[in-house]
């Protein structure tokens, strides 16, 4: 069936409209009424695992990334992340317990498949996320966990990135439920949290007025750097990775700690520094890290909550306010600002948002 772009500009625009609904199917596929995890074809005994290594491209490696902060955390298992290109050359050590999770949104990425299949001949159990069901790495694993996203068109990953991350934090909530790392209570709290993520994706869609207005701004930048700490750090990275892929301005993405090593020489008056920070635990080092950007002249947009615009939005260059999210989840709100802010960037520039140039939606060589 063909998929149209159902009055919106742009396949993005709807596909980043869409994500409070489909991430709605995606759960309702996984969660029971009674709120228990249910994933498909028996699950995963972790029973037998004691460390996972994670593999994919792109931006589905960057919803890896986040997943090892949340299965870190909440499991207490160890998480090894790779970027599938790399992965197989390096002949890497696969201990006994290891189980690998391969991440695709159309399960056709040449590098990705090749991963996979250097794991098979080393007799790997093999678990694969995908969005595209009846694809090479879906058929070829011993679990596919489909992530529900729909048809996804629009060459920058968008709806597929945060269906992605909400199976890989069932799978992390399910491992630490089984090696009994979270009480009960804890863990019900937080599947209910990732149950309230639809409706907390729609208040965040409803601040596109504002971010379109900010992106015109941001649209005149030549280089752009995005700061997060914990688990906002693969999200600065994806912040980067859509702005540079759609709307061609240079960007980087930082782990906020990292400024002082290199790229607070690049702050001056002309580079905006996008700092995603919602008020956690670690929200004071990161507003001491923004200072120091600020104190370089350099243009701050701080991404936060009404508290975190409260304690630190004076004197930035723009505060954008998101609304209320539960800490572990900040990750699969903050995307929908990242995303936005791409998109109307590209809009503004006047590129193909859609099909950027030199970009494909799968890459199938190596
Ligand atoms: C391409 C796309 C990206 C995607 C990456 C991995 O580079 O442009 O949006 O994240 O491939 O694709 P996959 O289908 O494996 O998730």
């Amino acid at each position: 069936t063909r998929v149209e772009k159902a009055g919106y500009k742009h396949f993005m625009a709807k596909e980043i409209a869409e994500q409070p609904s489909v991430m709605g199917d995606a759960l309702r596929h996984y969660i029971g009424e009674g709120g228990q995890i249910t994933l498909p074809g028996g699950g995963i005994d972790f029973s037998r695992v004691s460390r996972l290594t994670m593999v994919a491209c792109g931006t589905a490696y960057l919803a890896c990334l986040t997943a090892k902060y949340w299965i870190e955390q909440l499991a207490g298992l160890p998480v090894d992340v790779d970027i599938a290109s790399e992965f197989r050359y390096r002949e890497p050590p696969i201990p006994e317990g290891t189980l690998a999770i391969f991440v695709s949104q159309s399960g056709e990425t040449a590098d990705t498949l090749a991963a996979l299949r250097f794991c098979e001949g080393k007799a790997q159990r093999i678990v694969s996320v995908v969005n595209v069901p009846e694809s090479s790495i879906a058929r070829e694993s011993d679990l596919a966990l489909p992530i529900l996203a729909g048809a996804e068109i629009g060459v920058a990953s968008t709806k597929a990135f945060t269906c992605q991350l909400v199976v890989l934090a069932l799978i992390a909530l399910e491992a630490a439920r089984q090696r009994g790392t979270l009480d009960a209570p804890t863990l019900a709290r937080h599947i209910e949290d990732l149950r309230s993520m639809p409706g907390r994706l729609n208040a965040a869609l409803a601040t596109e007025p504002r971010i379109e207005a900010i992106a015109r701004q941001l649209s005149e930048a030549t280089d752009v750097l995005f700061l997060g700490r914990g688990a906002m750090y693969p999200l600065a990275l994806e912040g980067a990775l859509k702005l540079k892929e759609i709307s061609y301005i240079h960007a980087e993405g930082y782990a906020s700690g990292e400024l002082k090593h290199g790229p607070i020489a690049l702050v001056d008056a002309t580079v905006p520094v996008i700092v995603m920070a919602p008020h956690d635990r670690l929200f004071d080092k990161t507003v001491s890290n923004m200072h120091e950007v600020m104190a370089r002249s350099g243009k701050v947009l701080l991404v936060t909550d009404t508290r975190g615009a409260a304690e630190a939005g004076d004197g930035v260059w723009q505060c954008l306010v998101m609304p209320e999210v539960p800490e572990l989840f900040a990750p699969i709100l903050y995307a929908l600002p990242a995303q936005m802010l791409a998109y109307h960037t590209a809009v503004a520039k006047g590129t193909d948002v859609d099909q950027p140039r030199n970009l494909a939606k799968s890459v199938t060589v190596e």
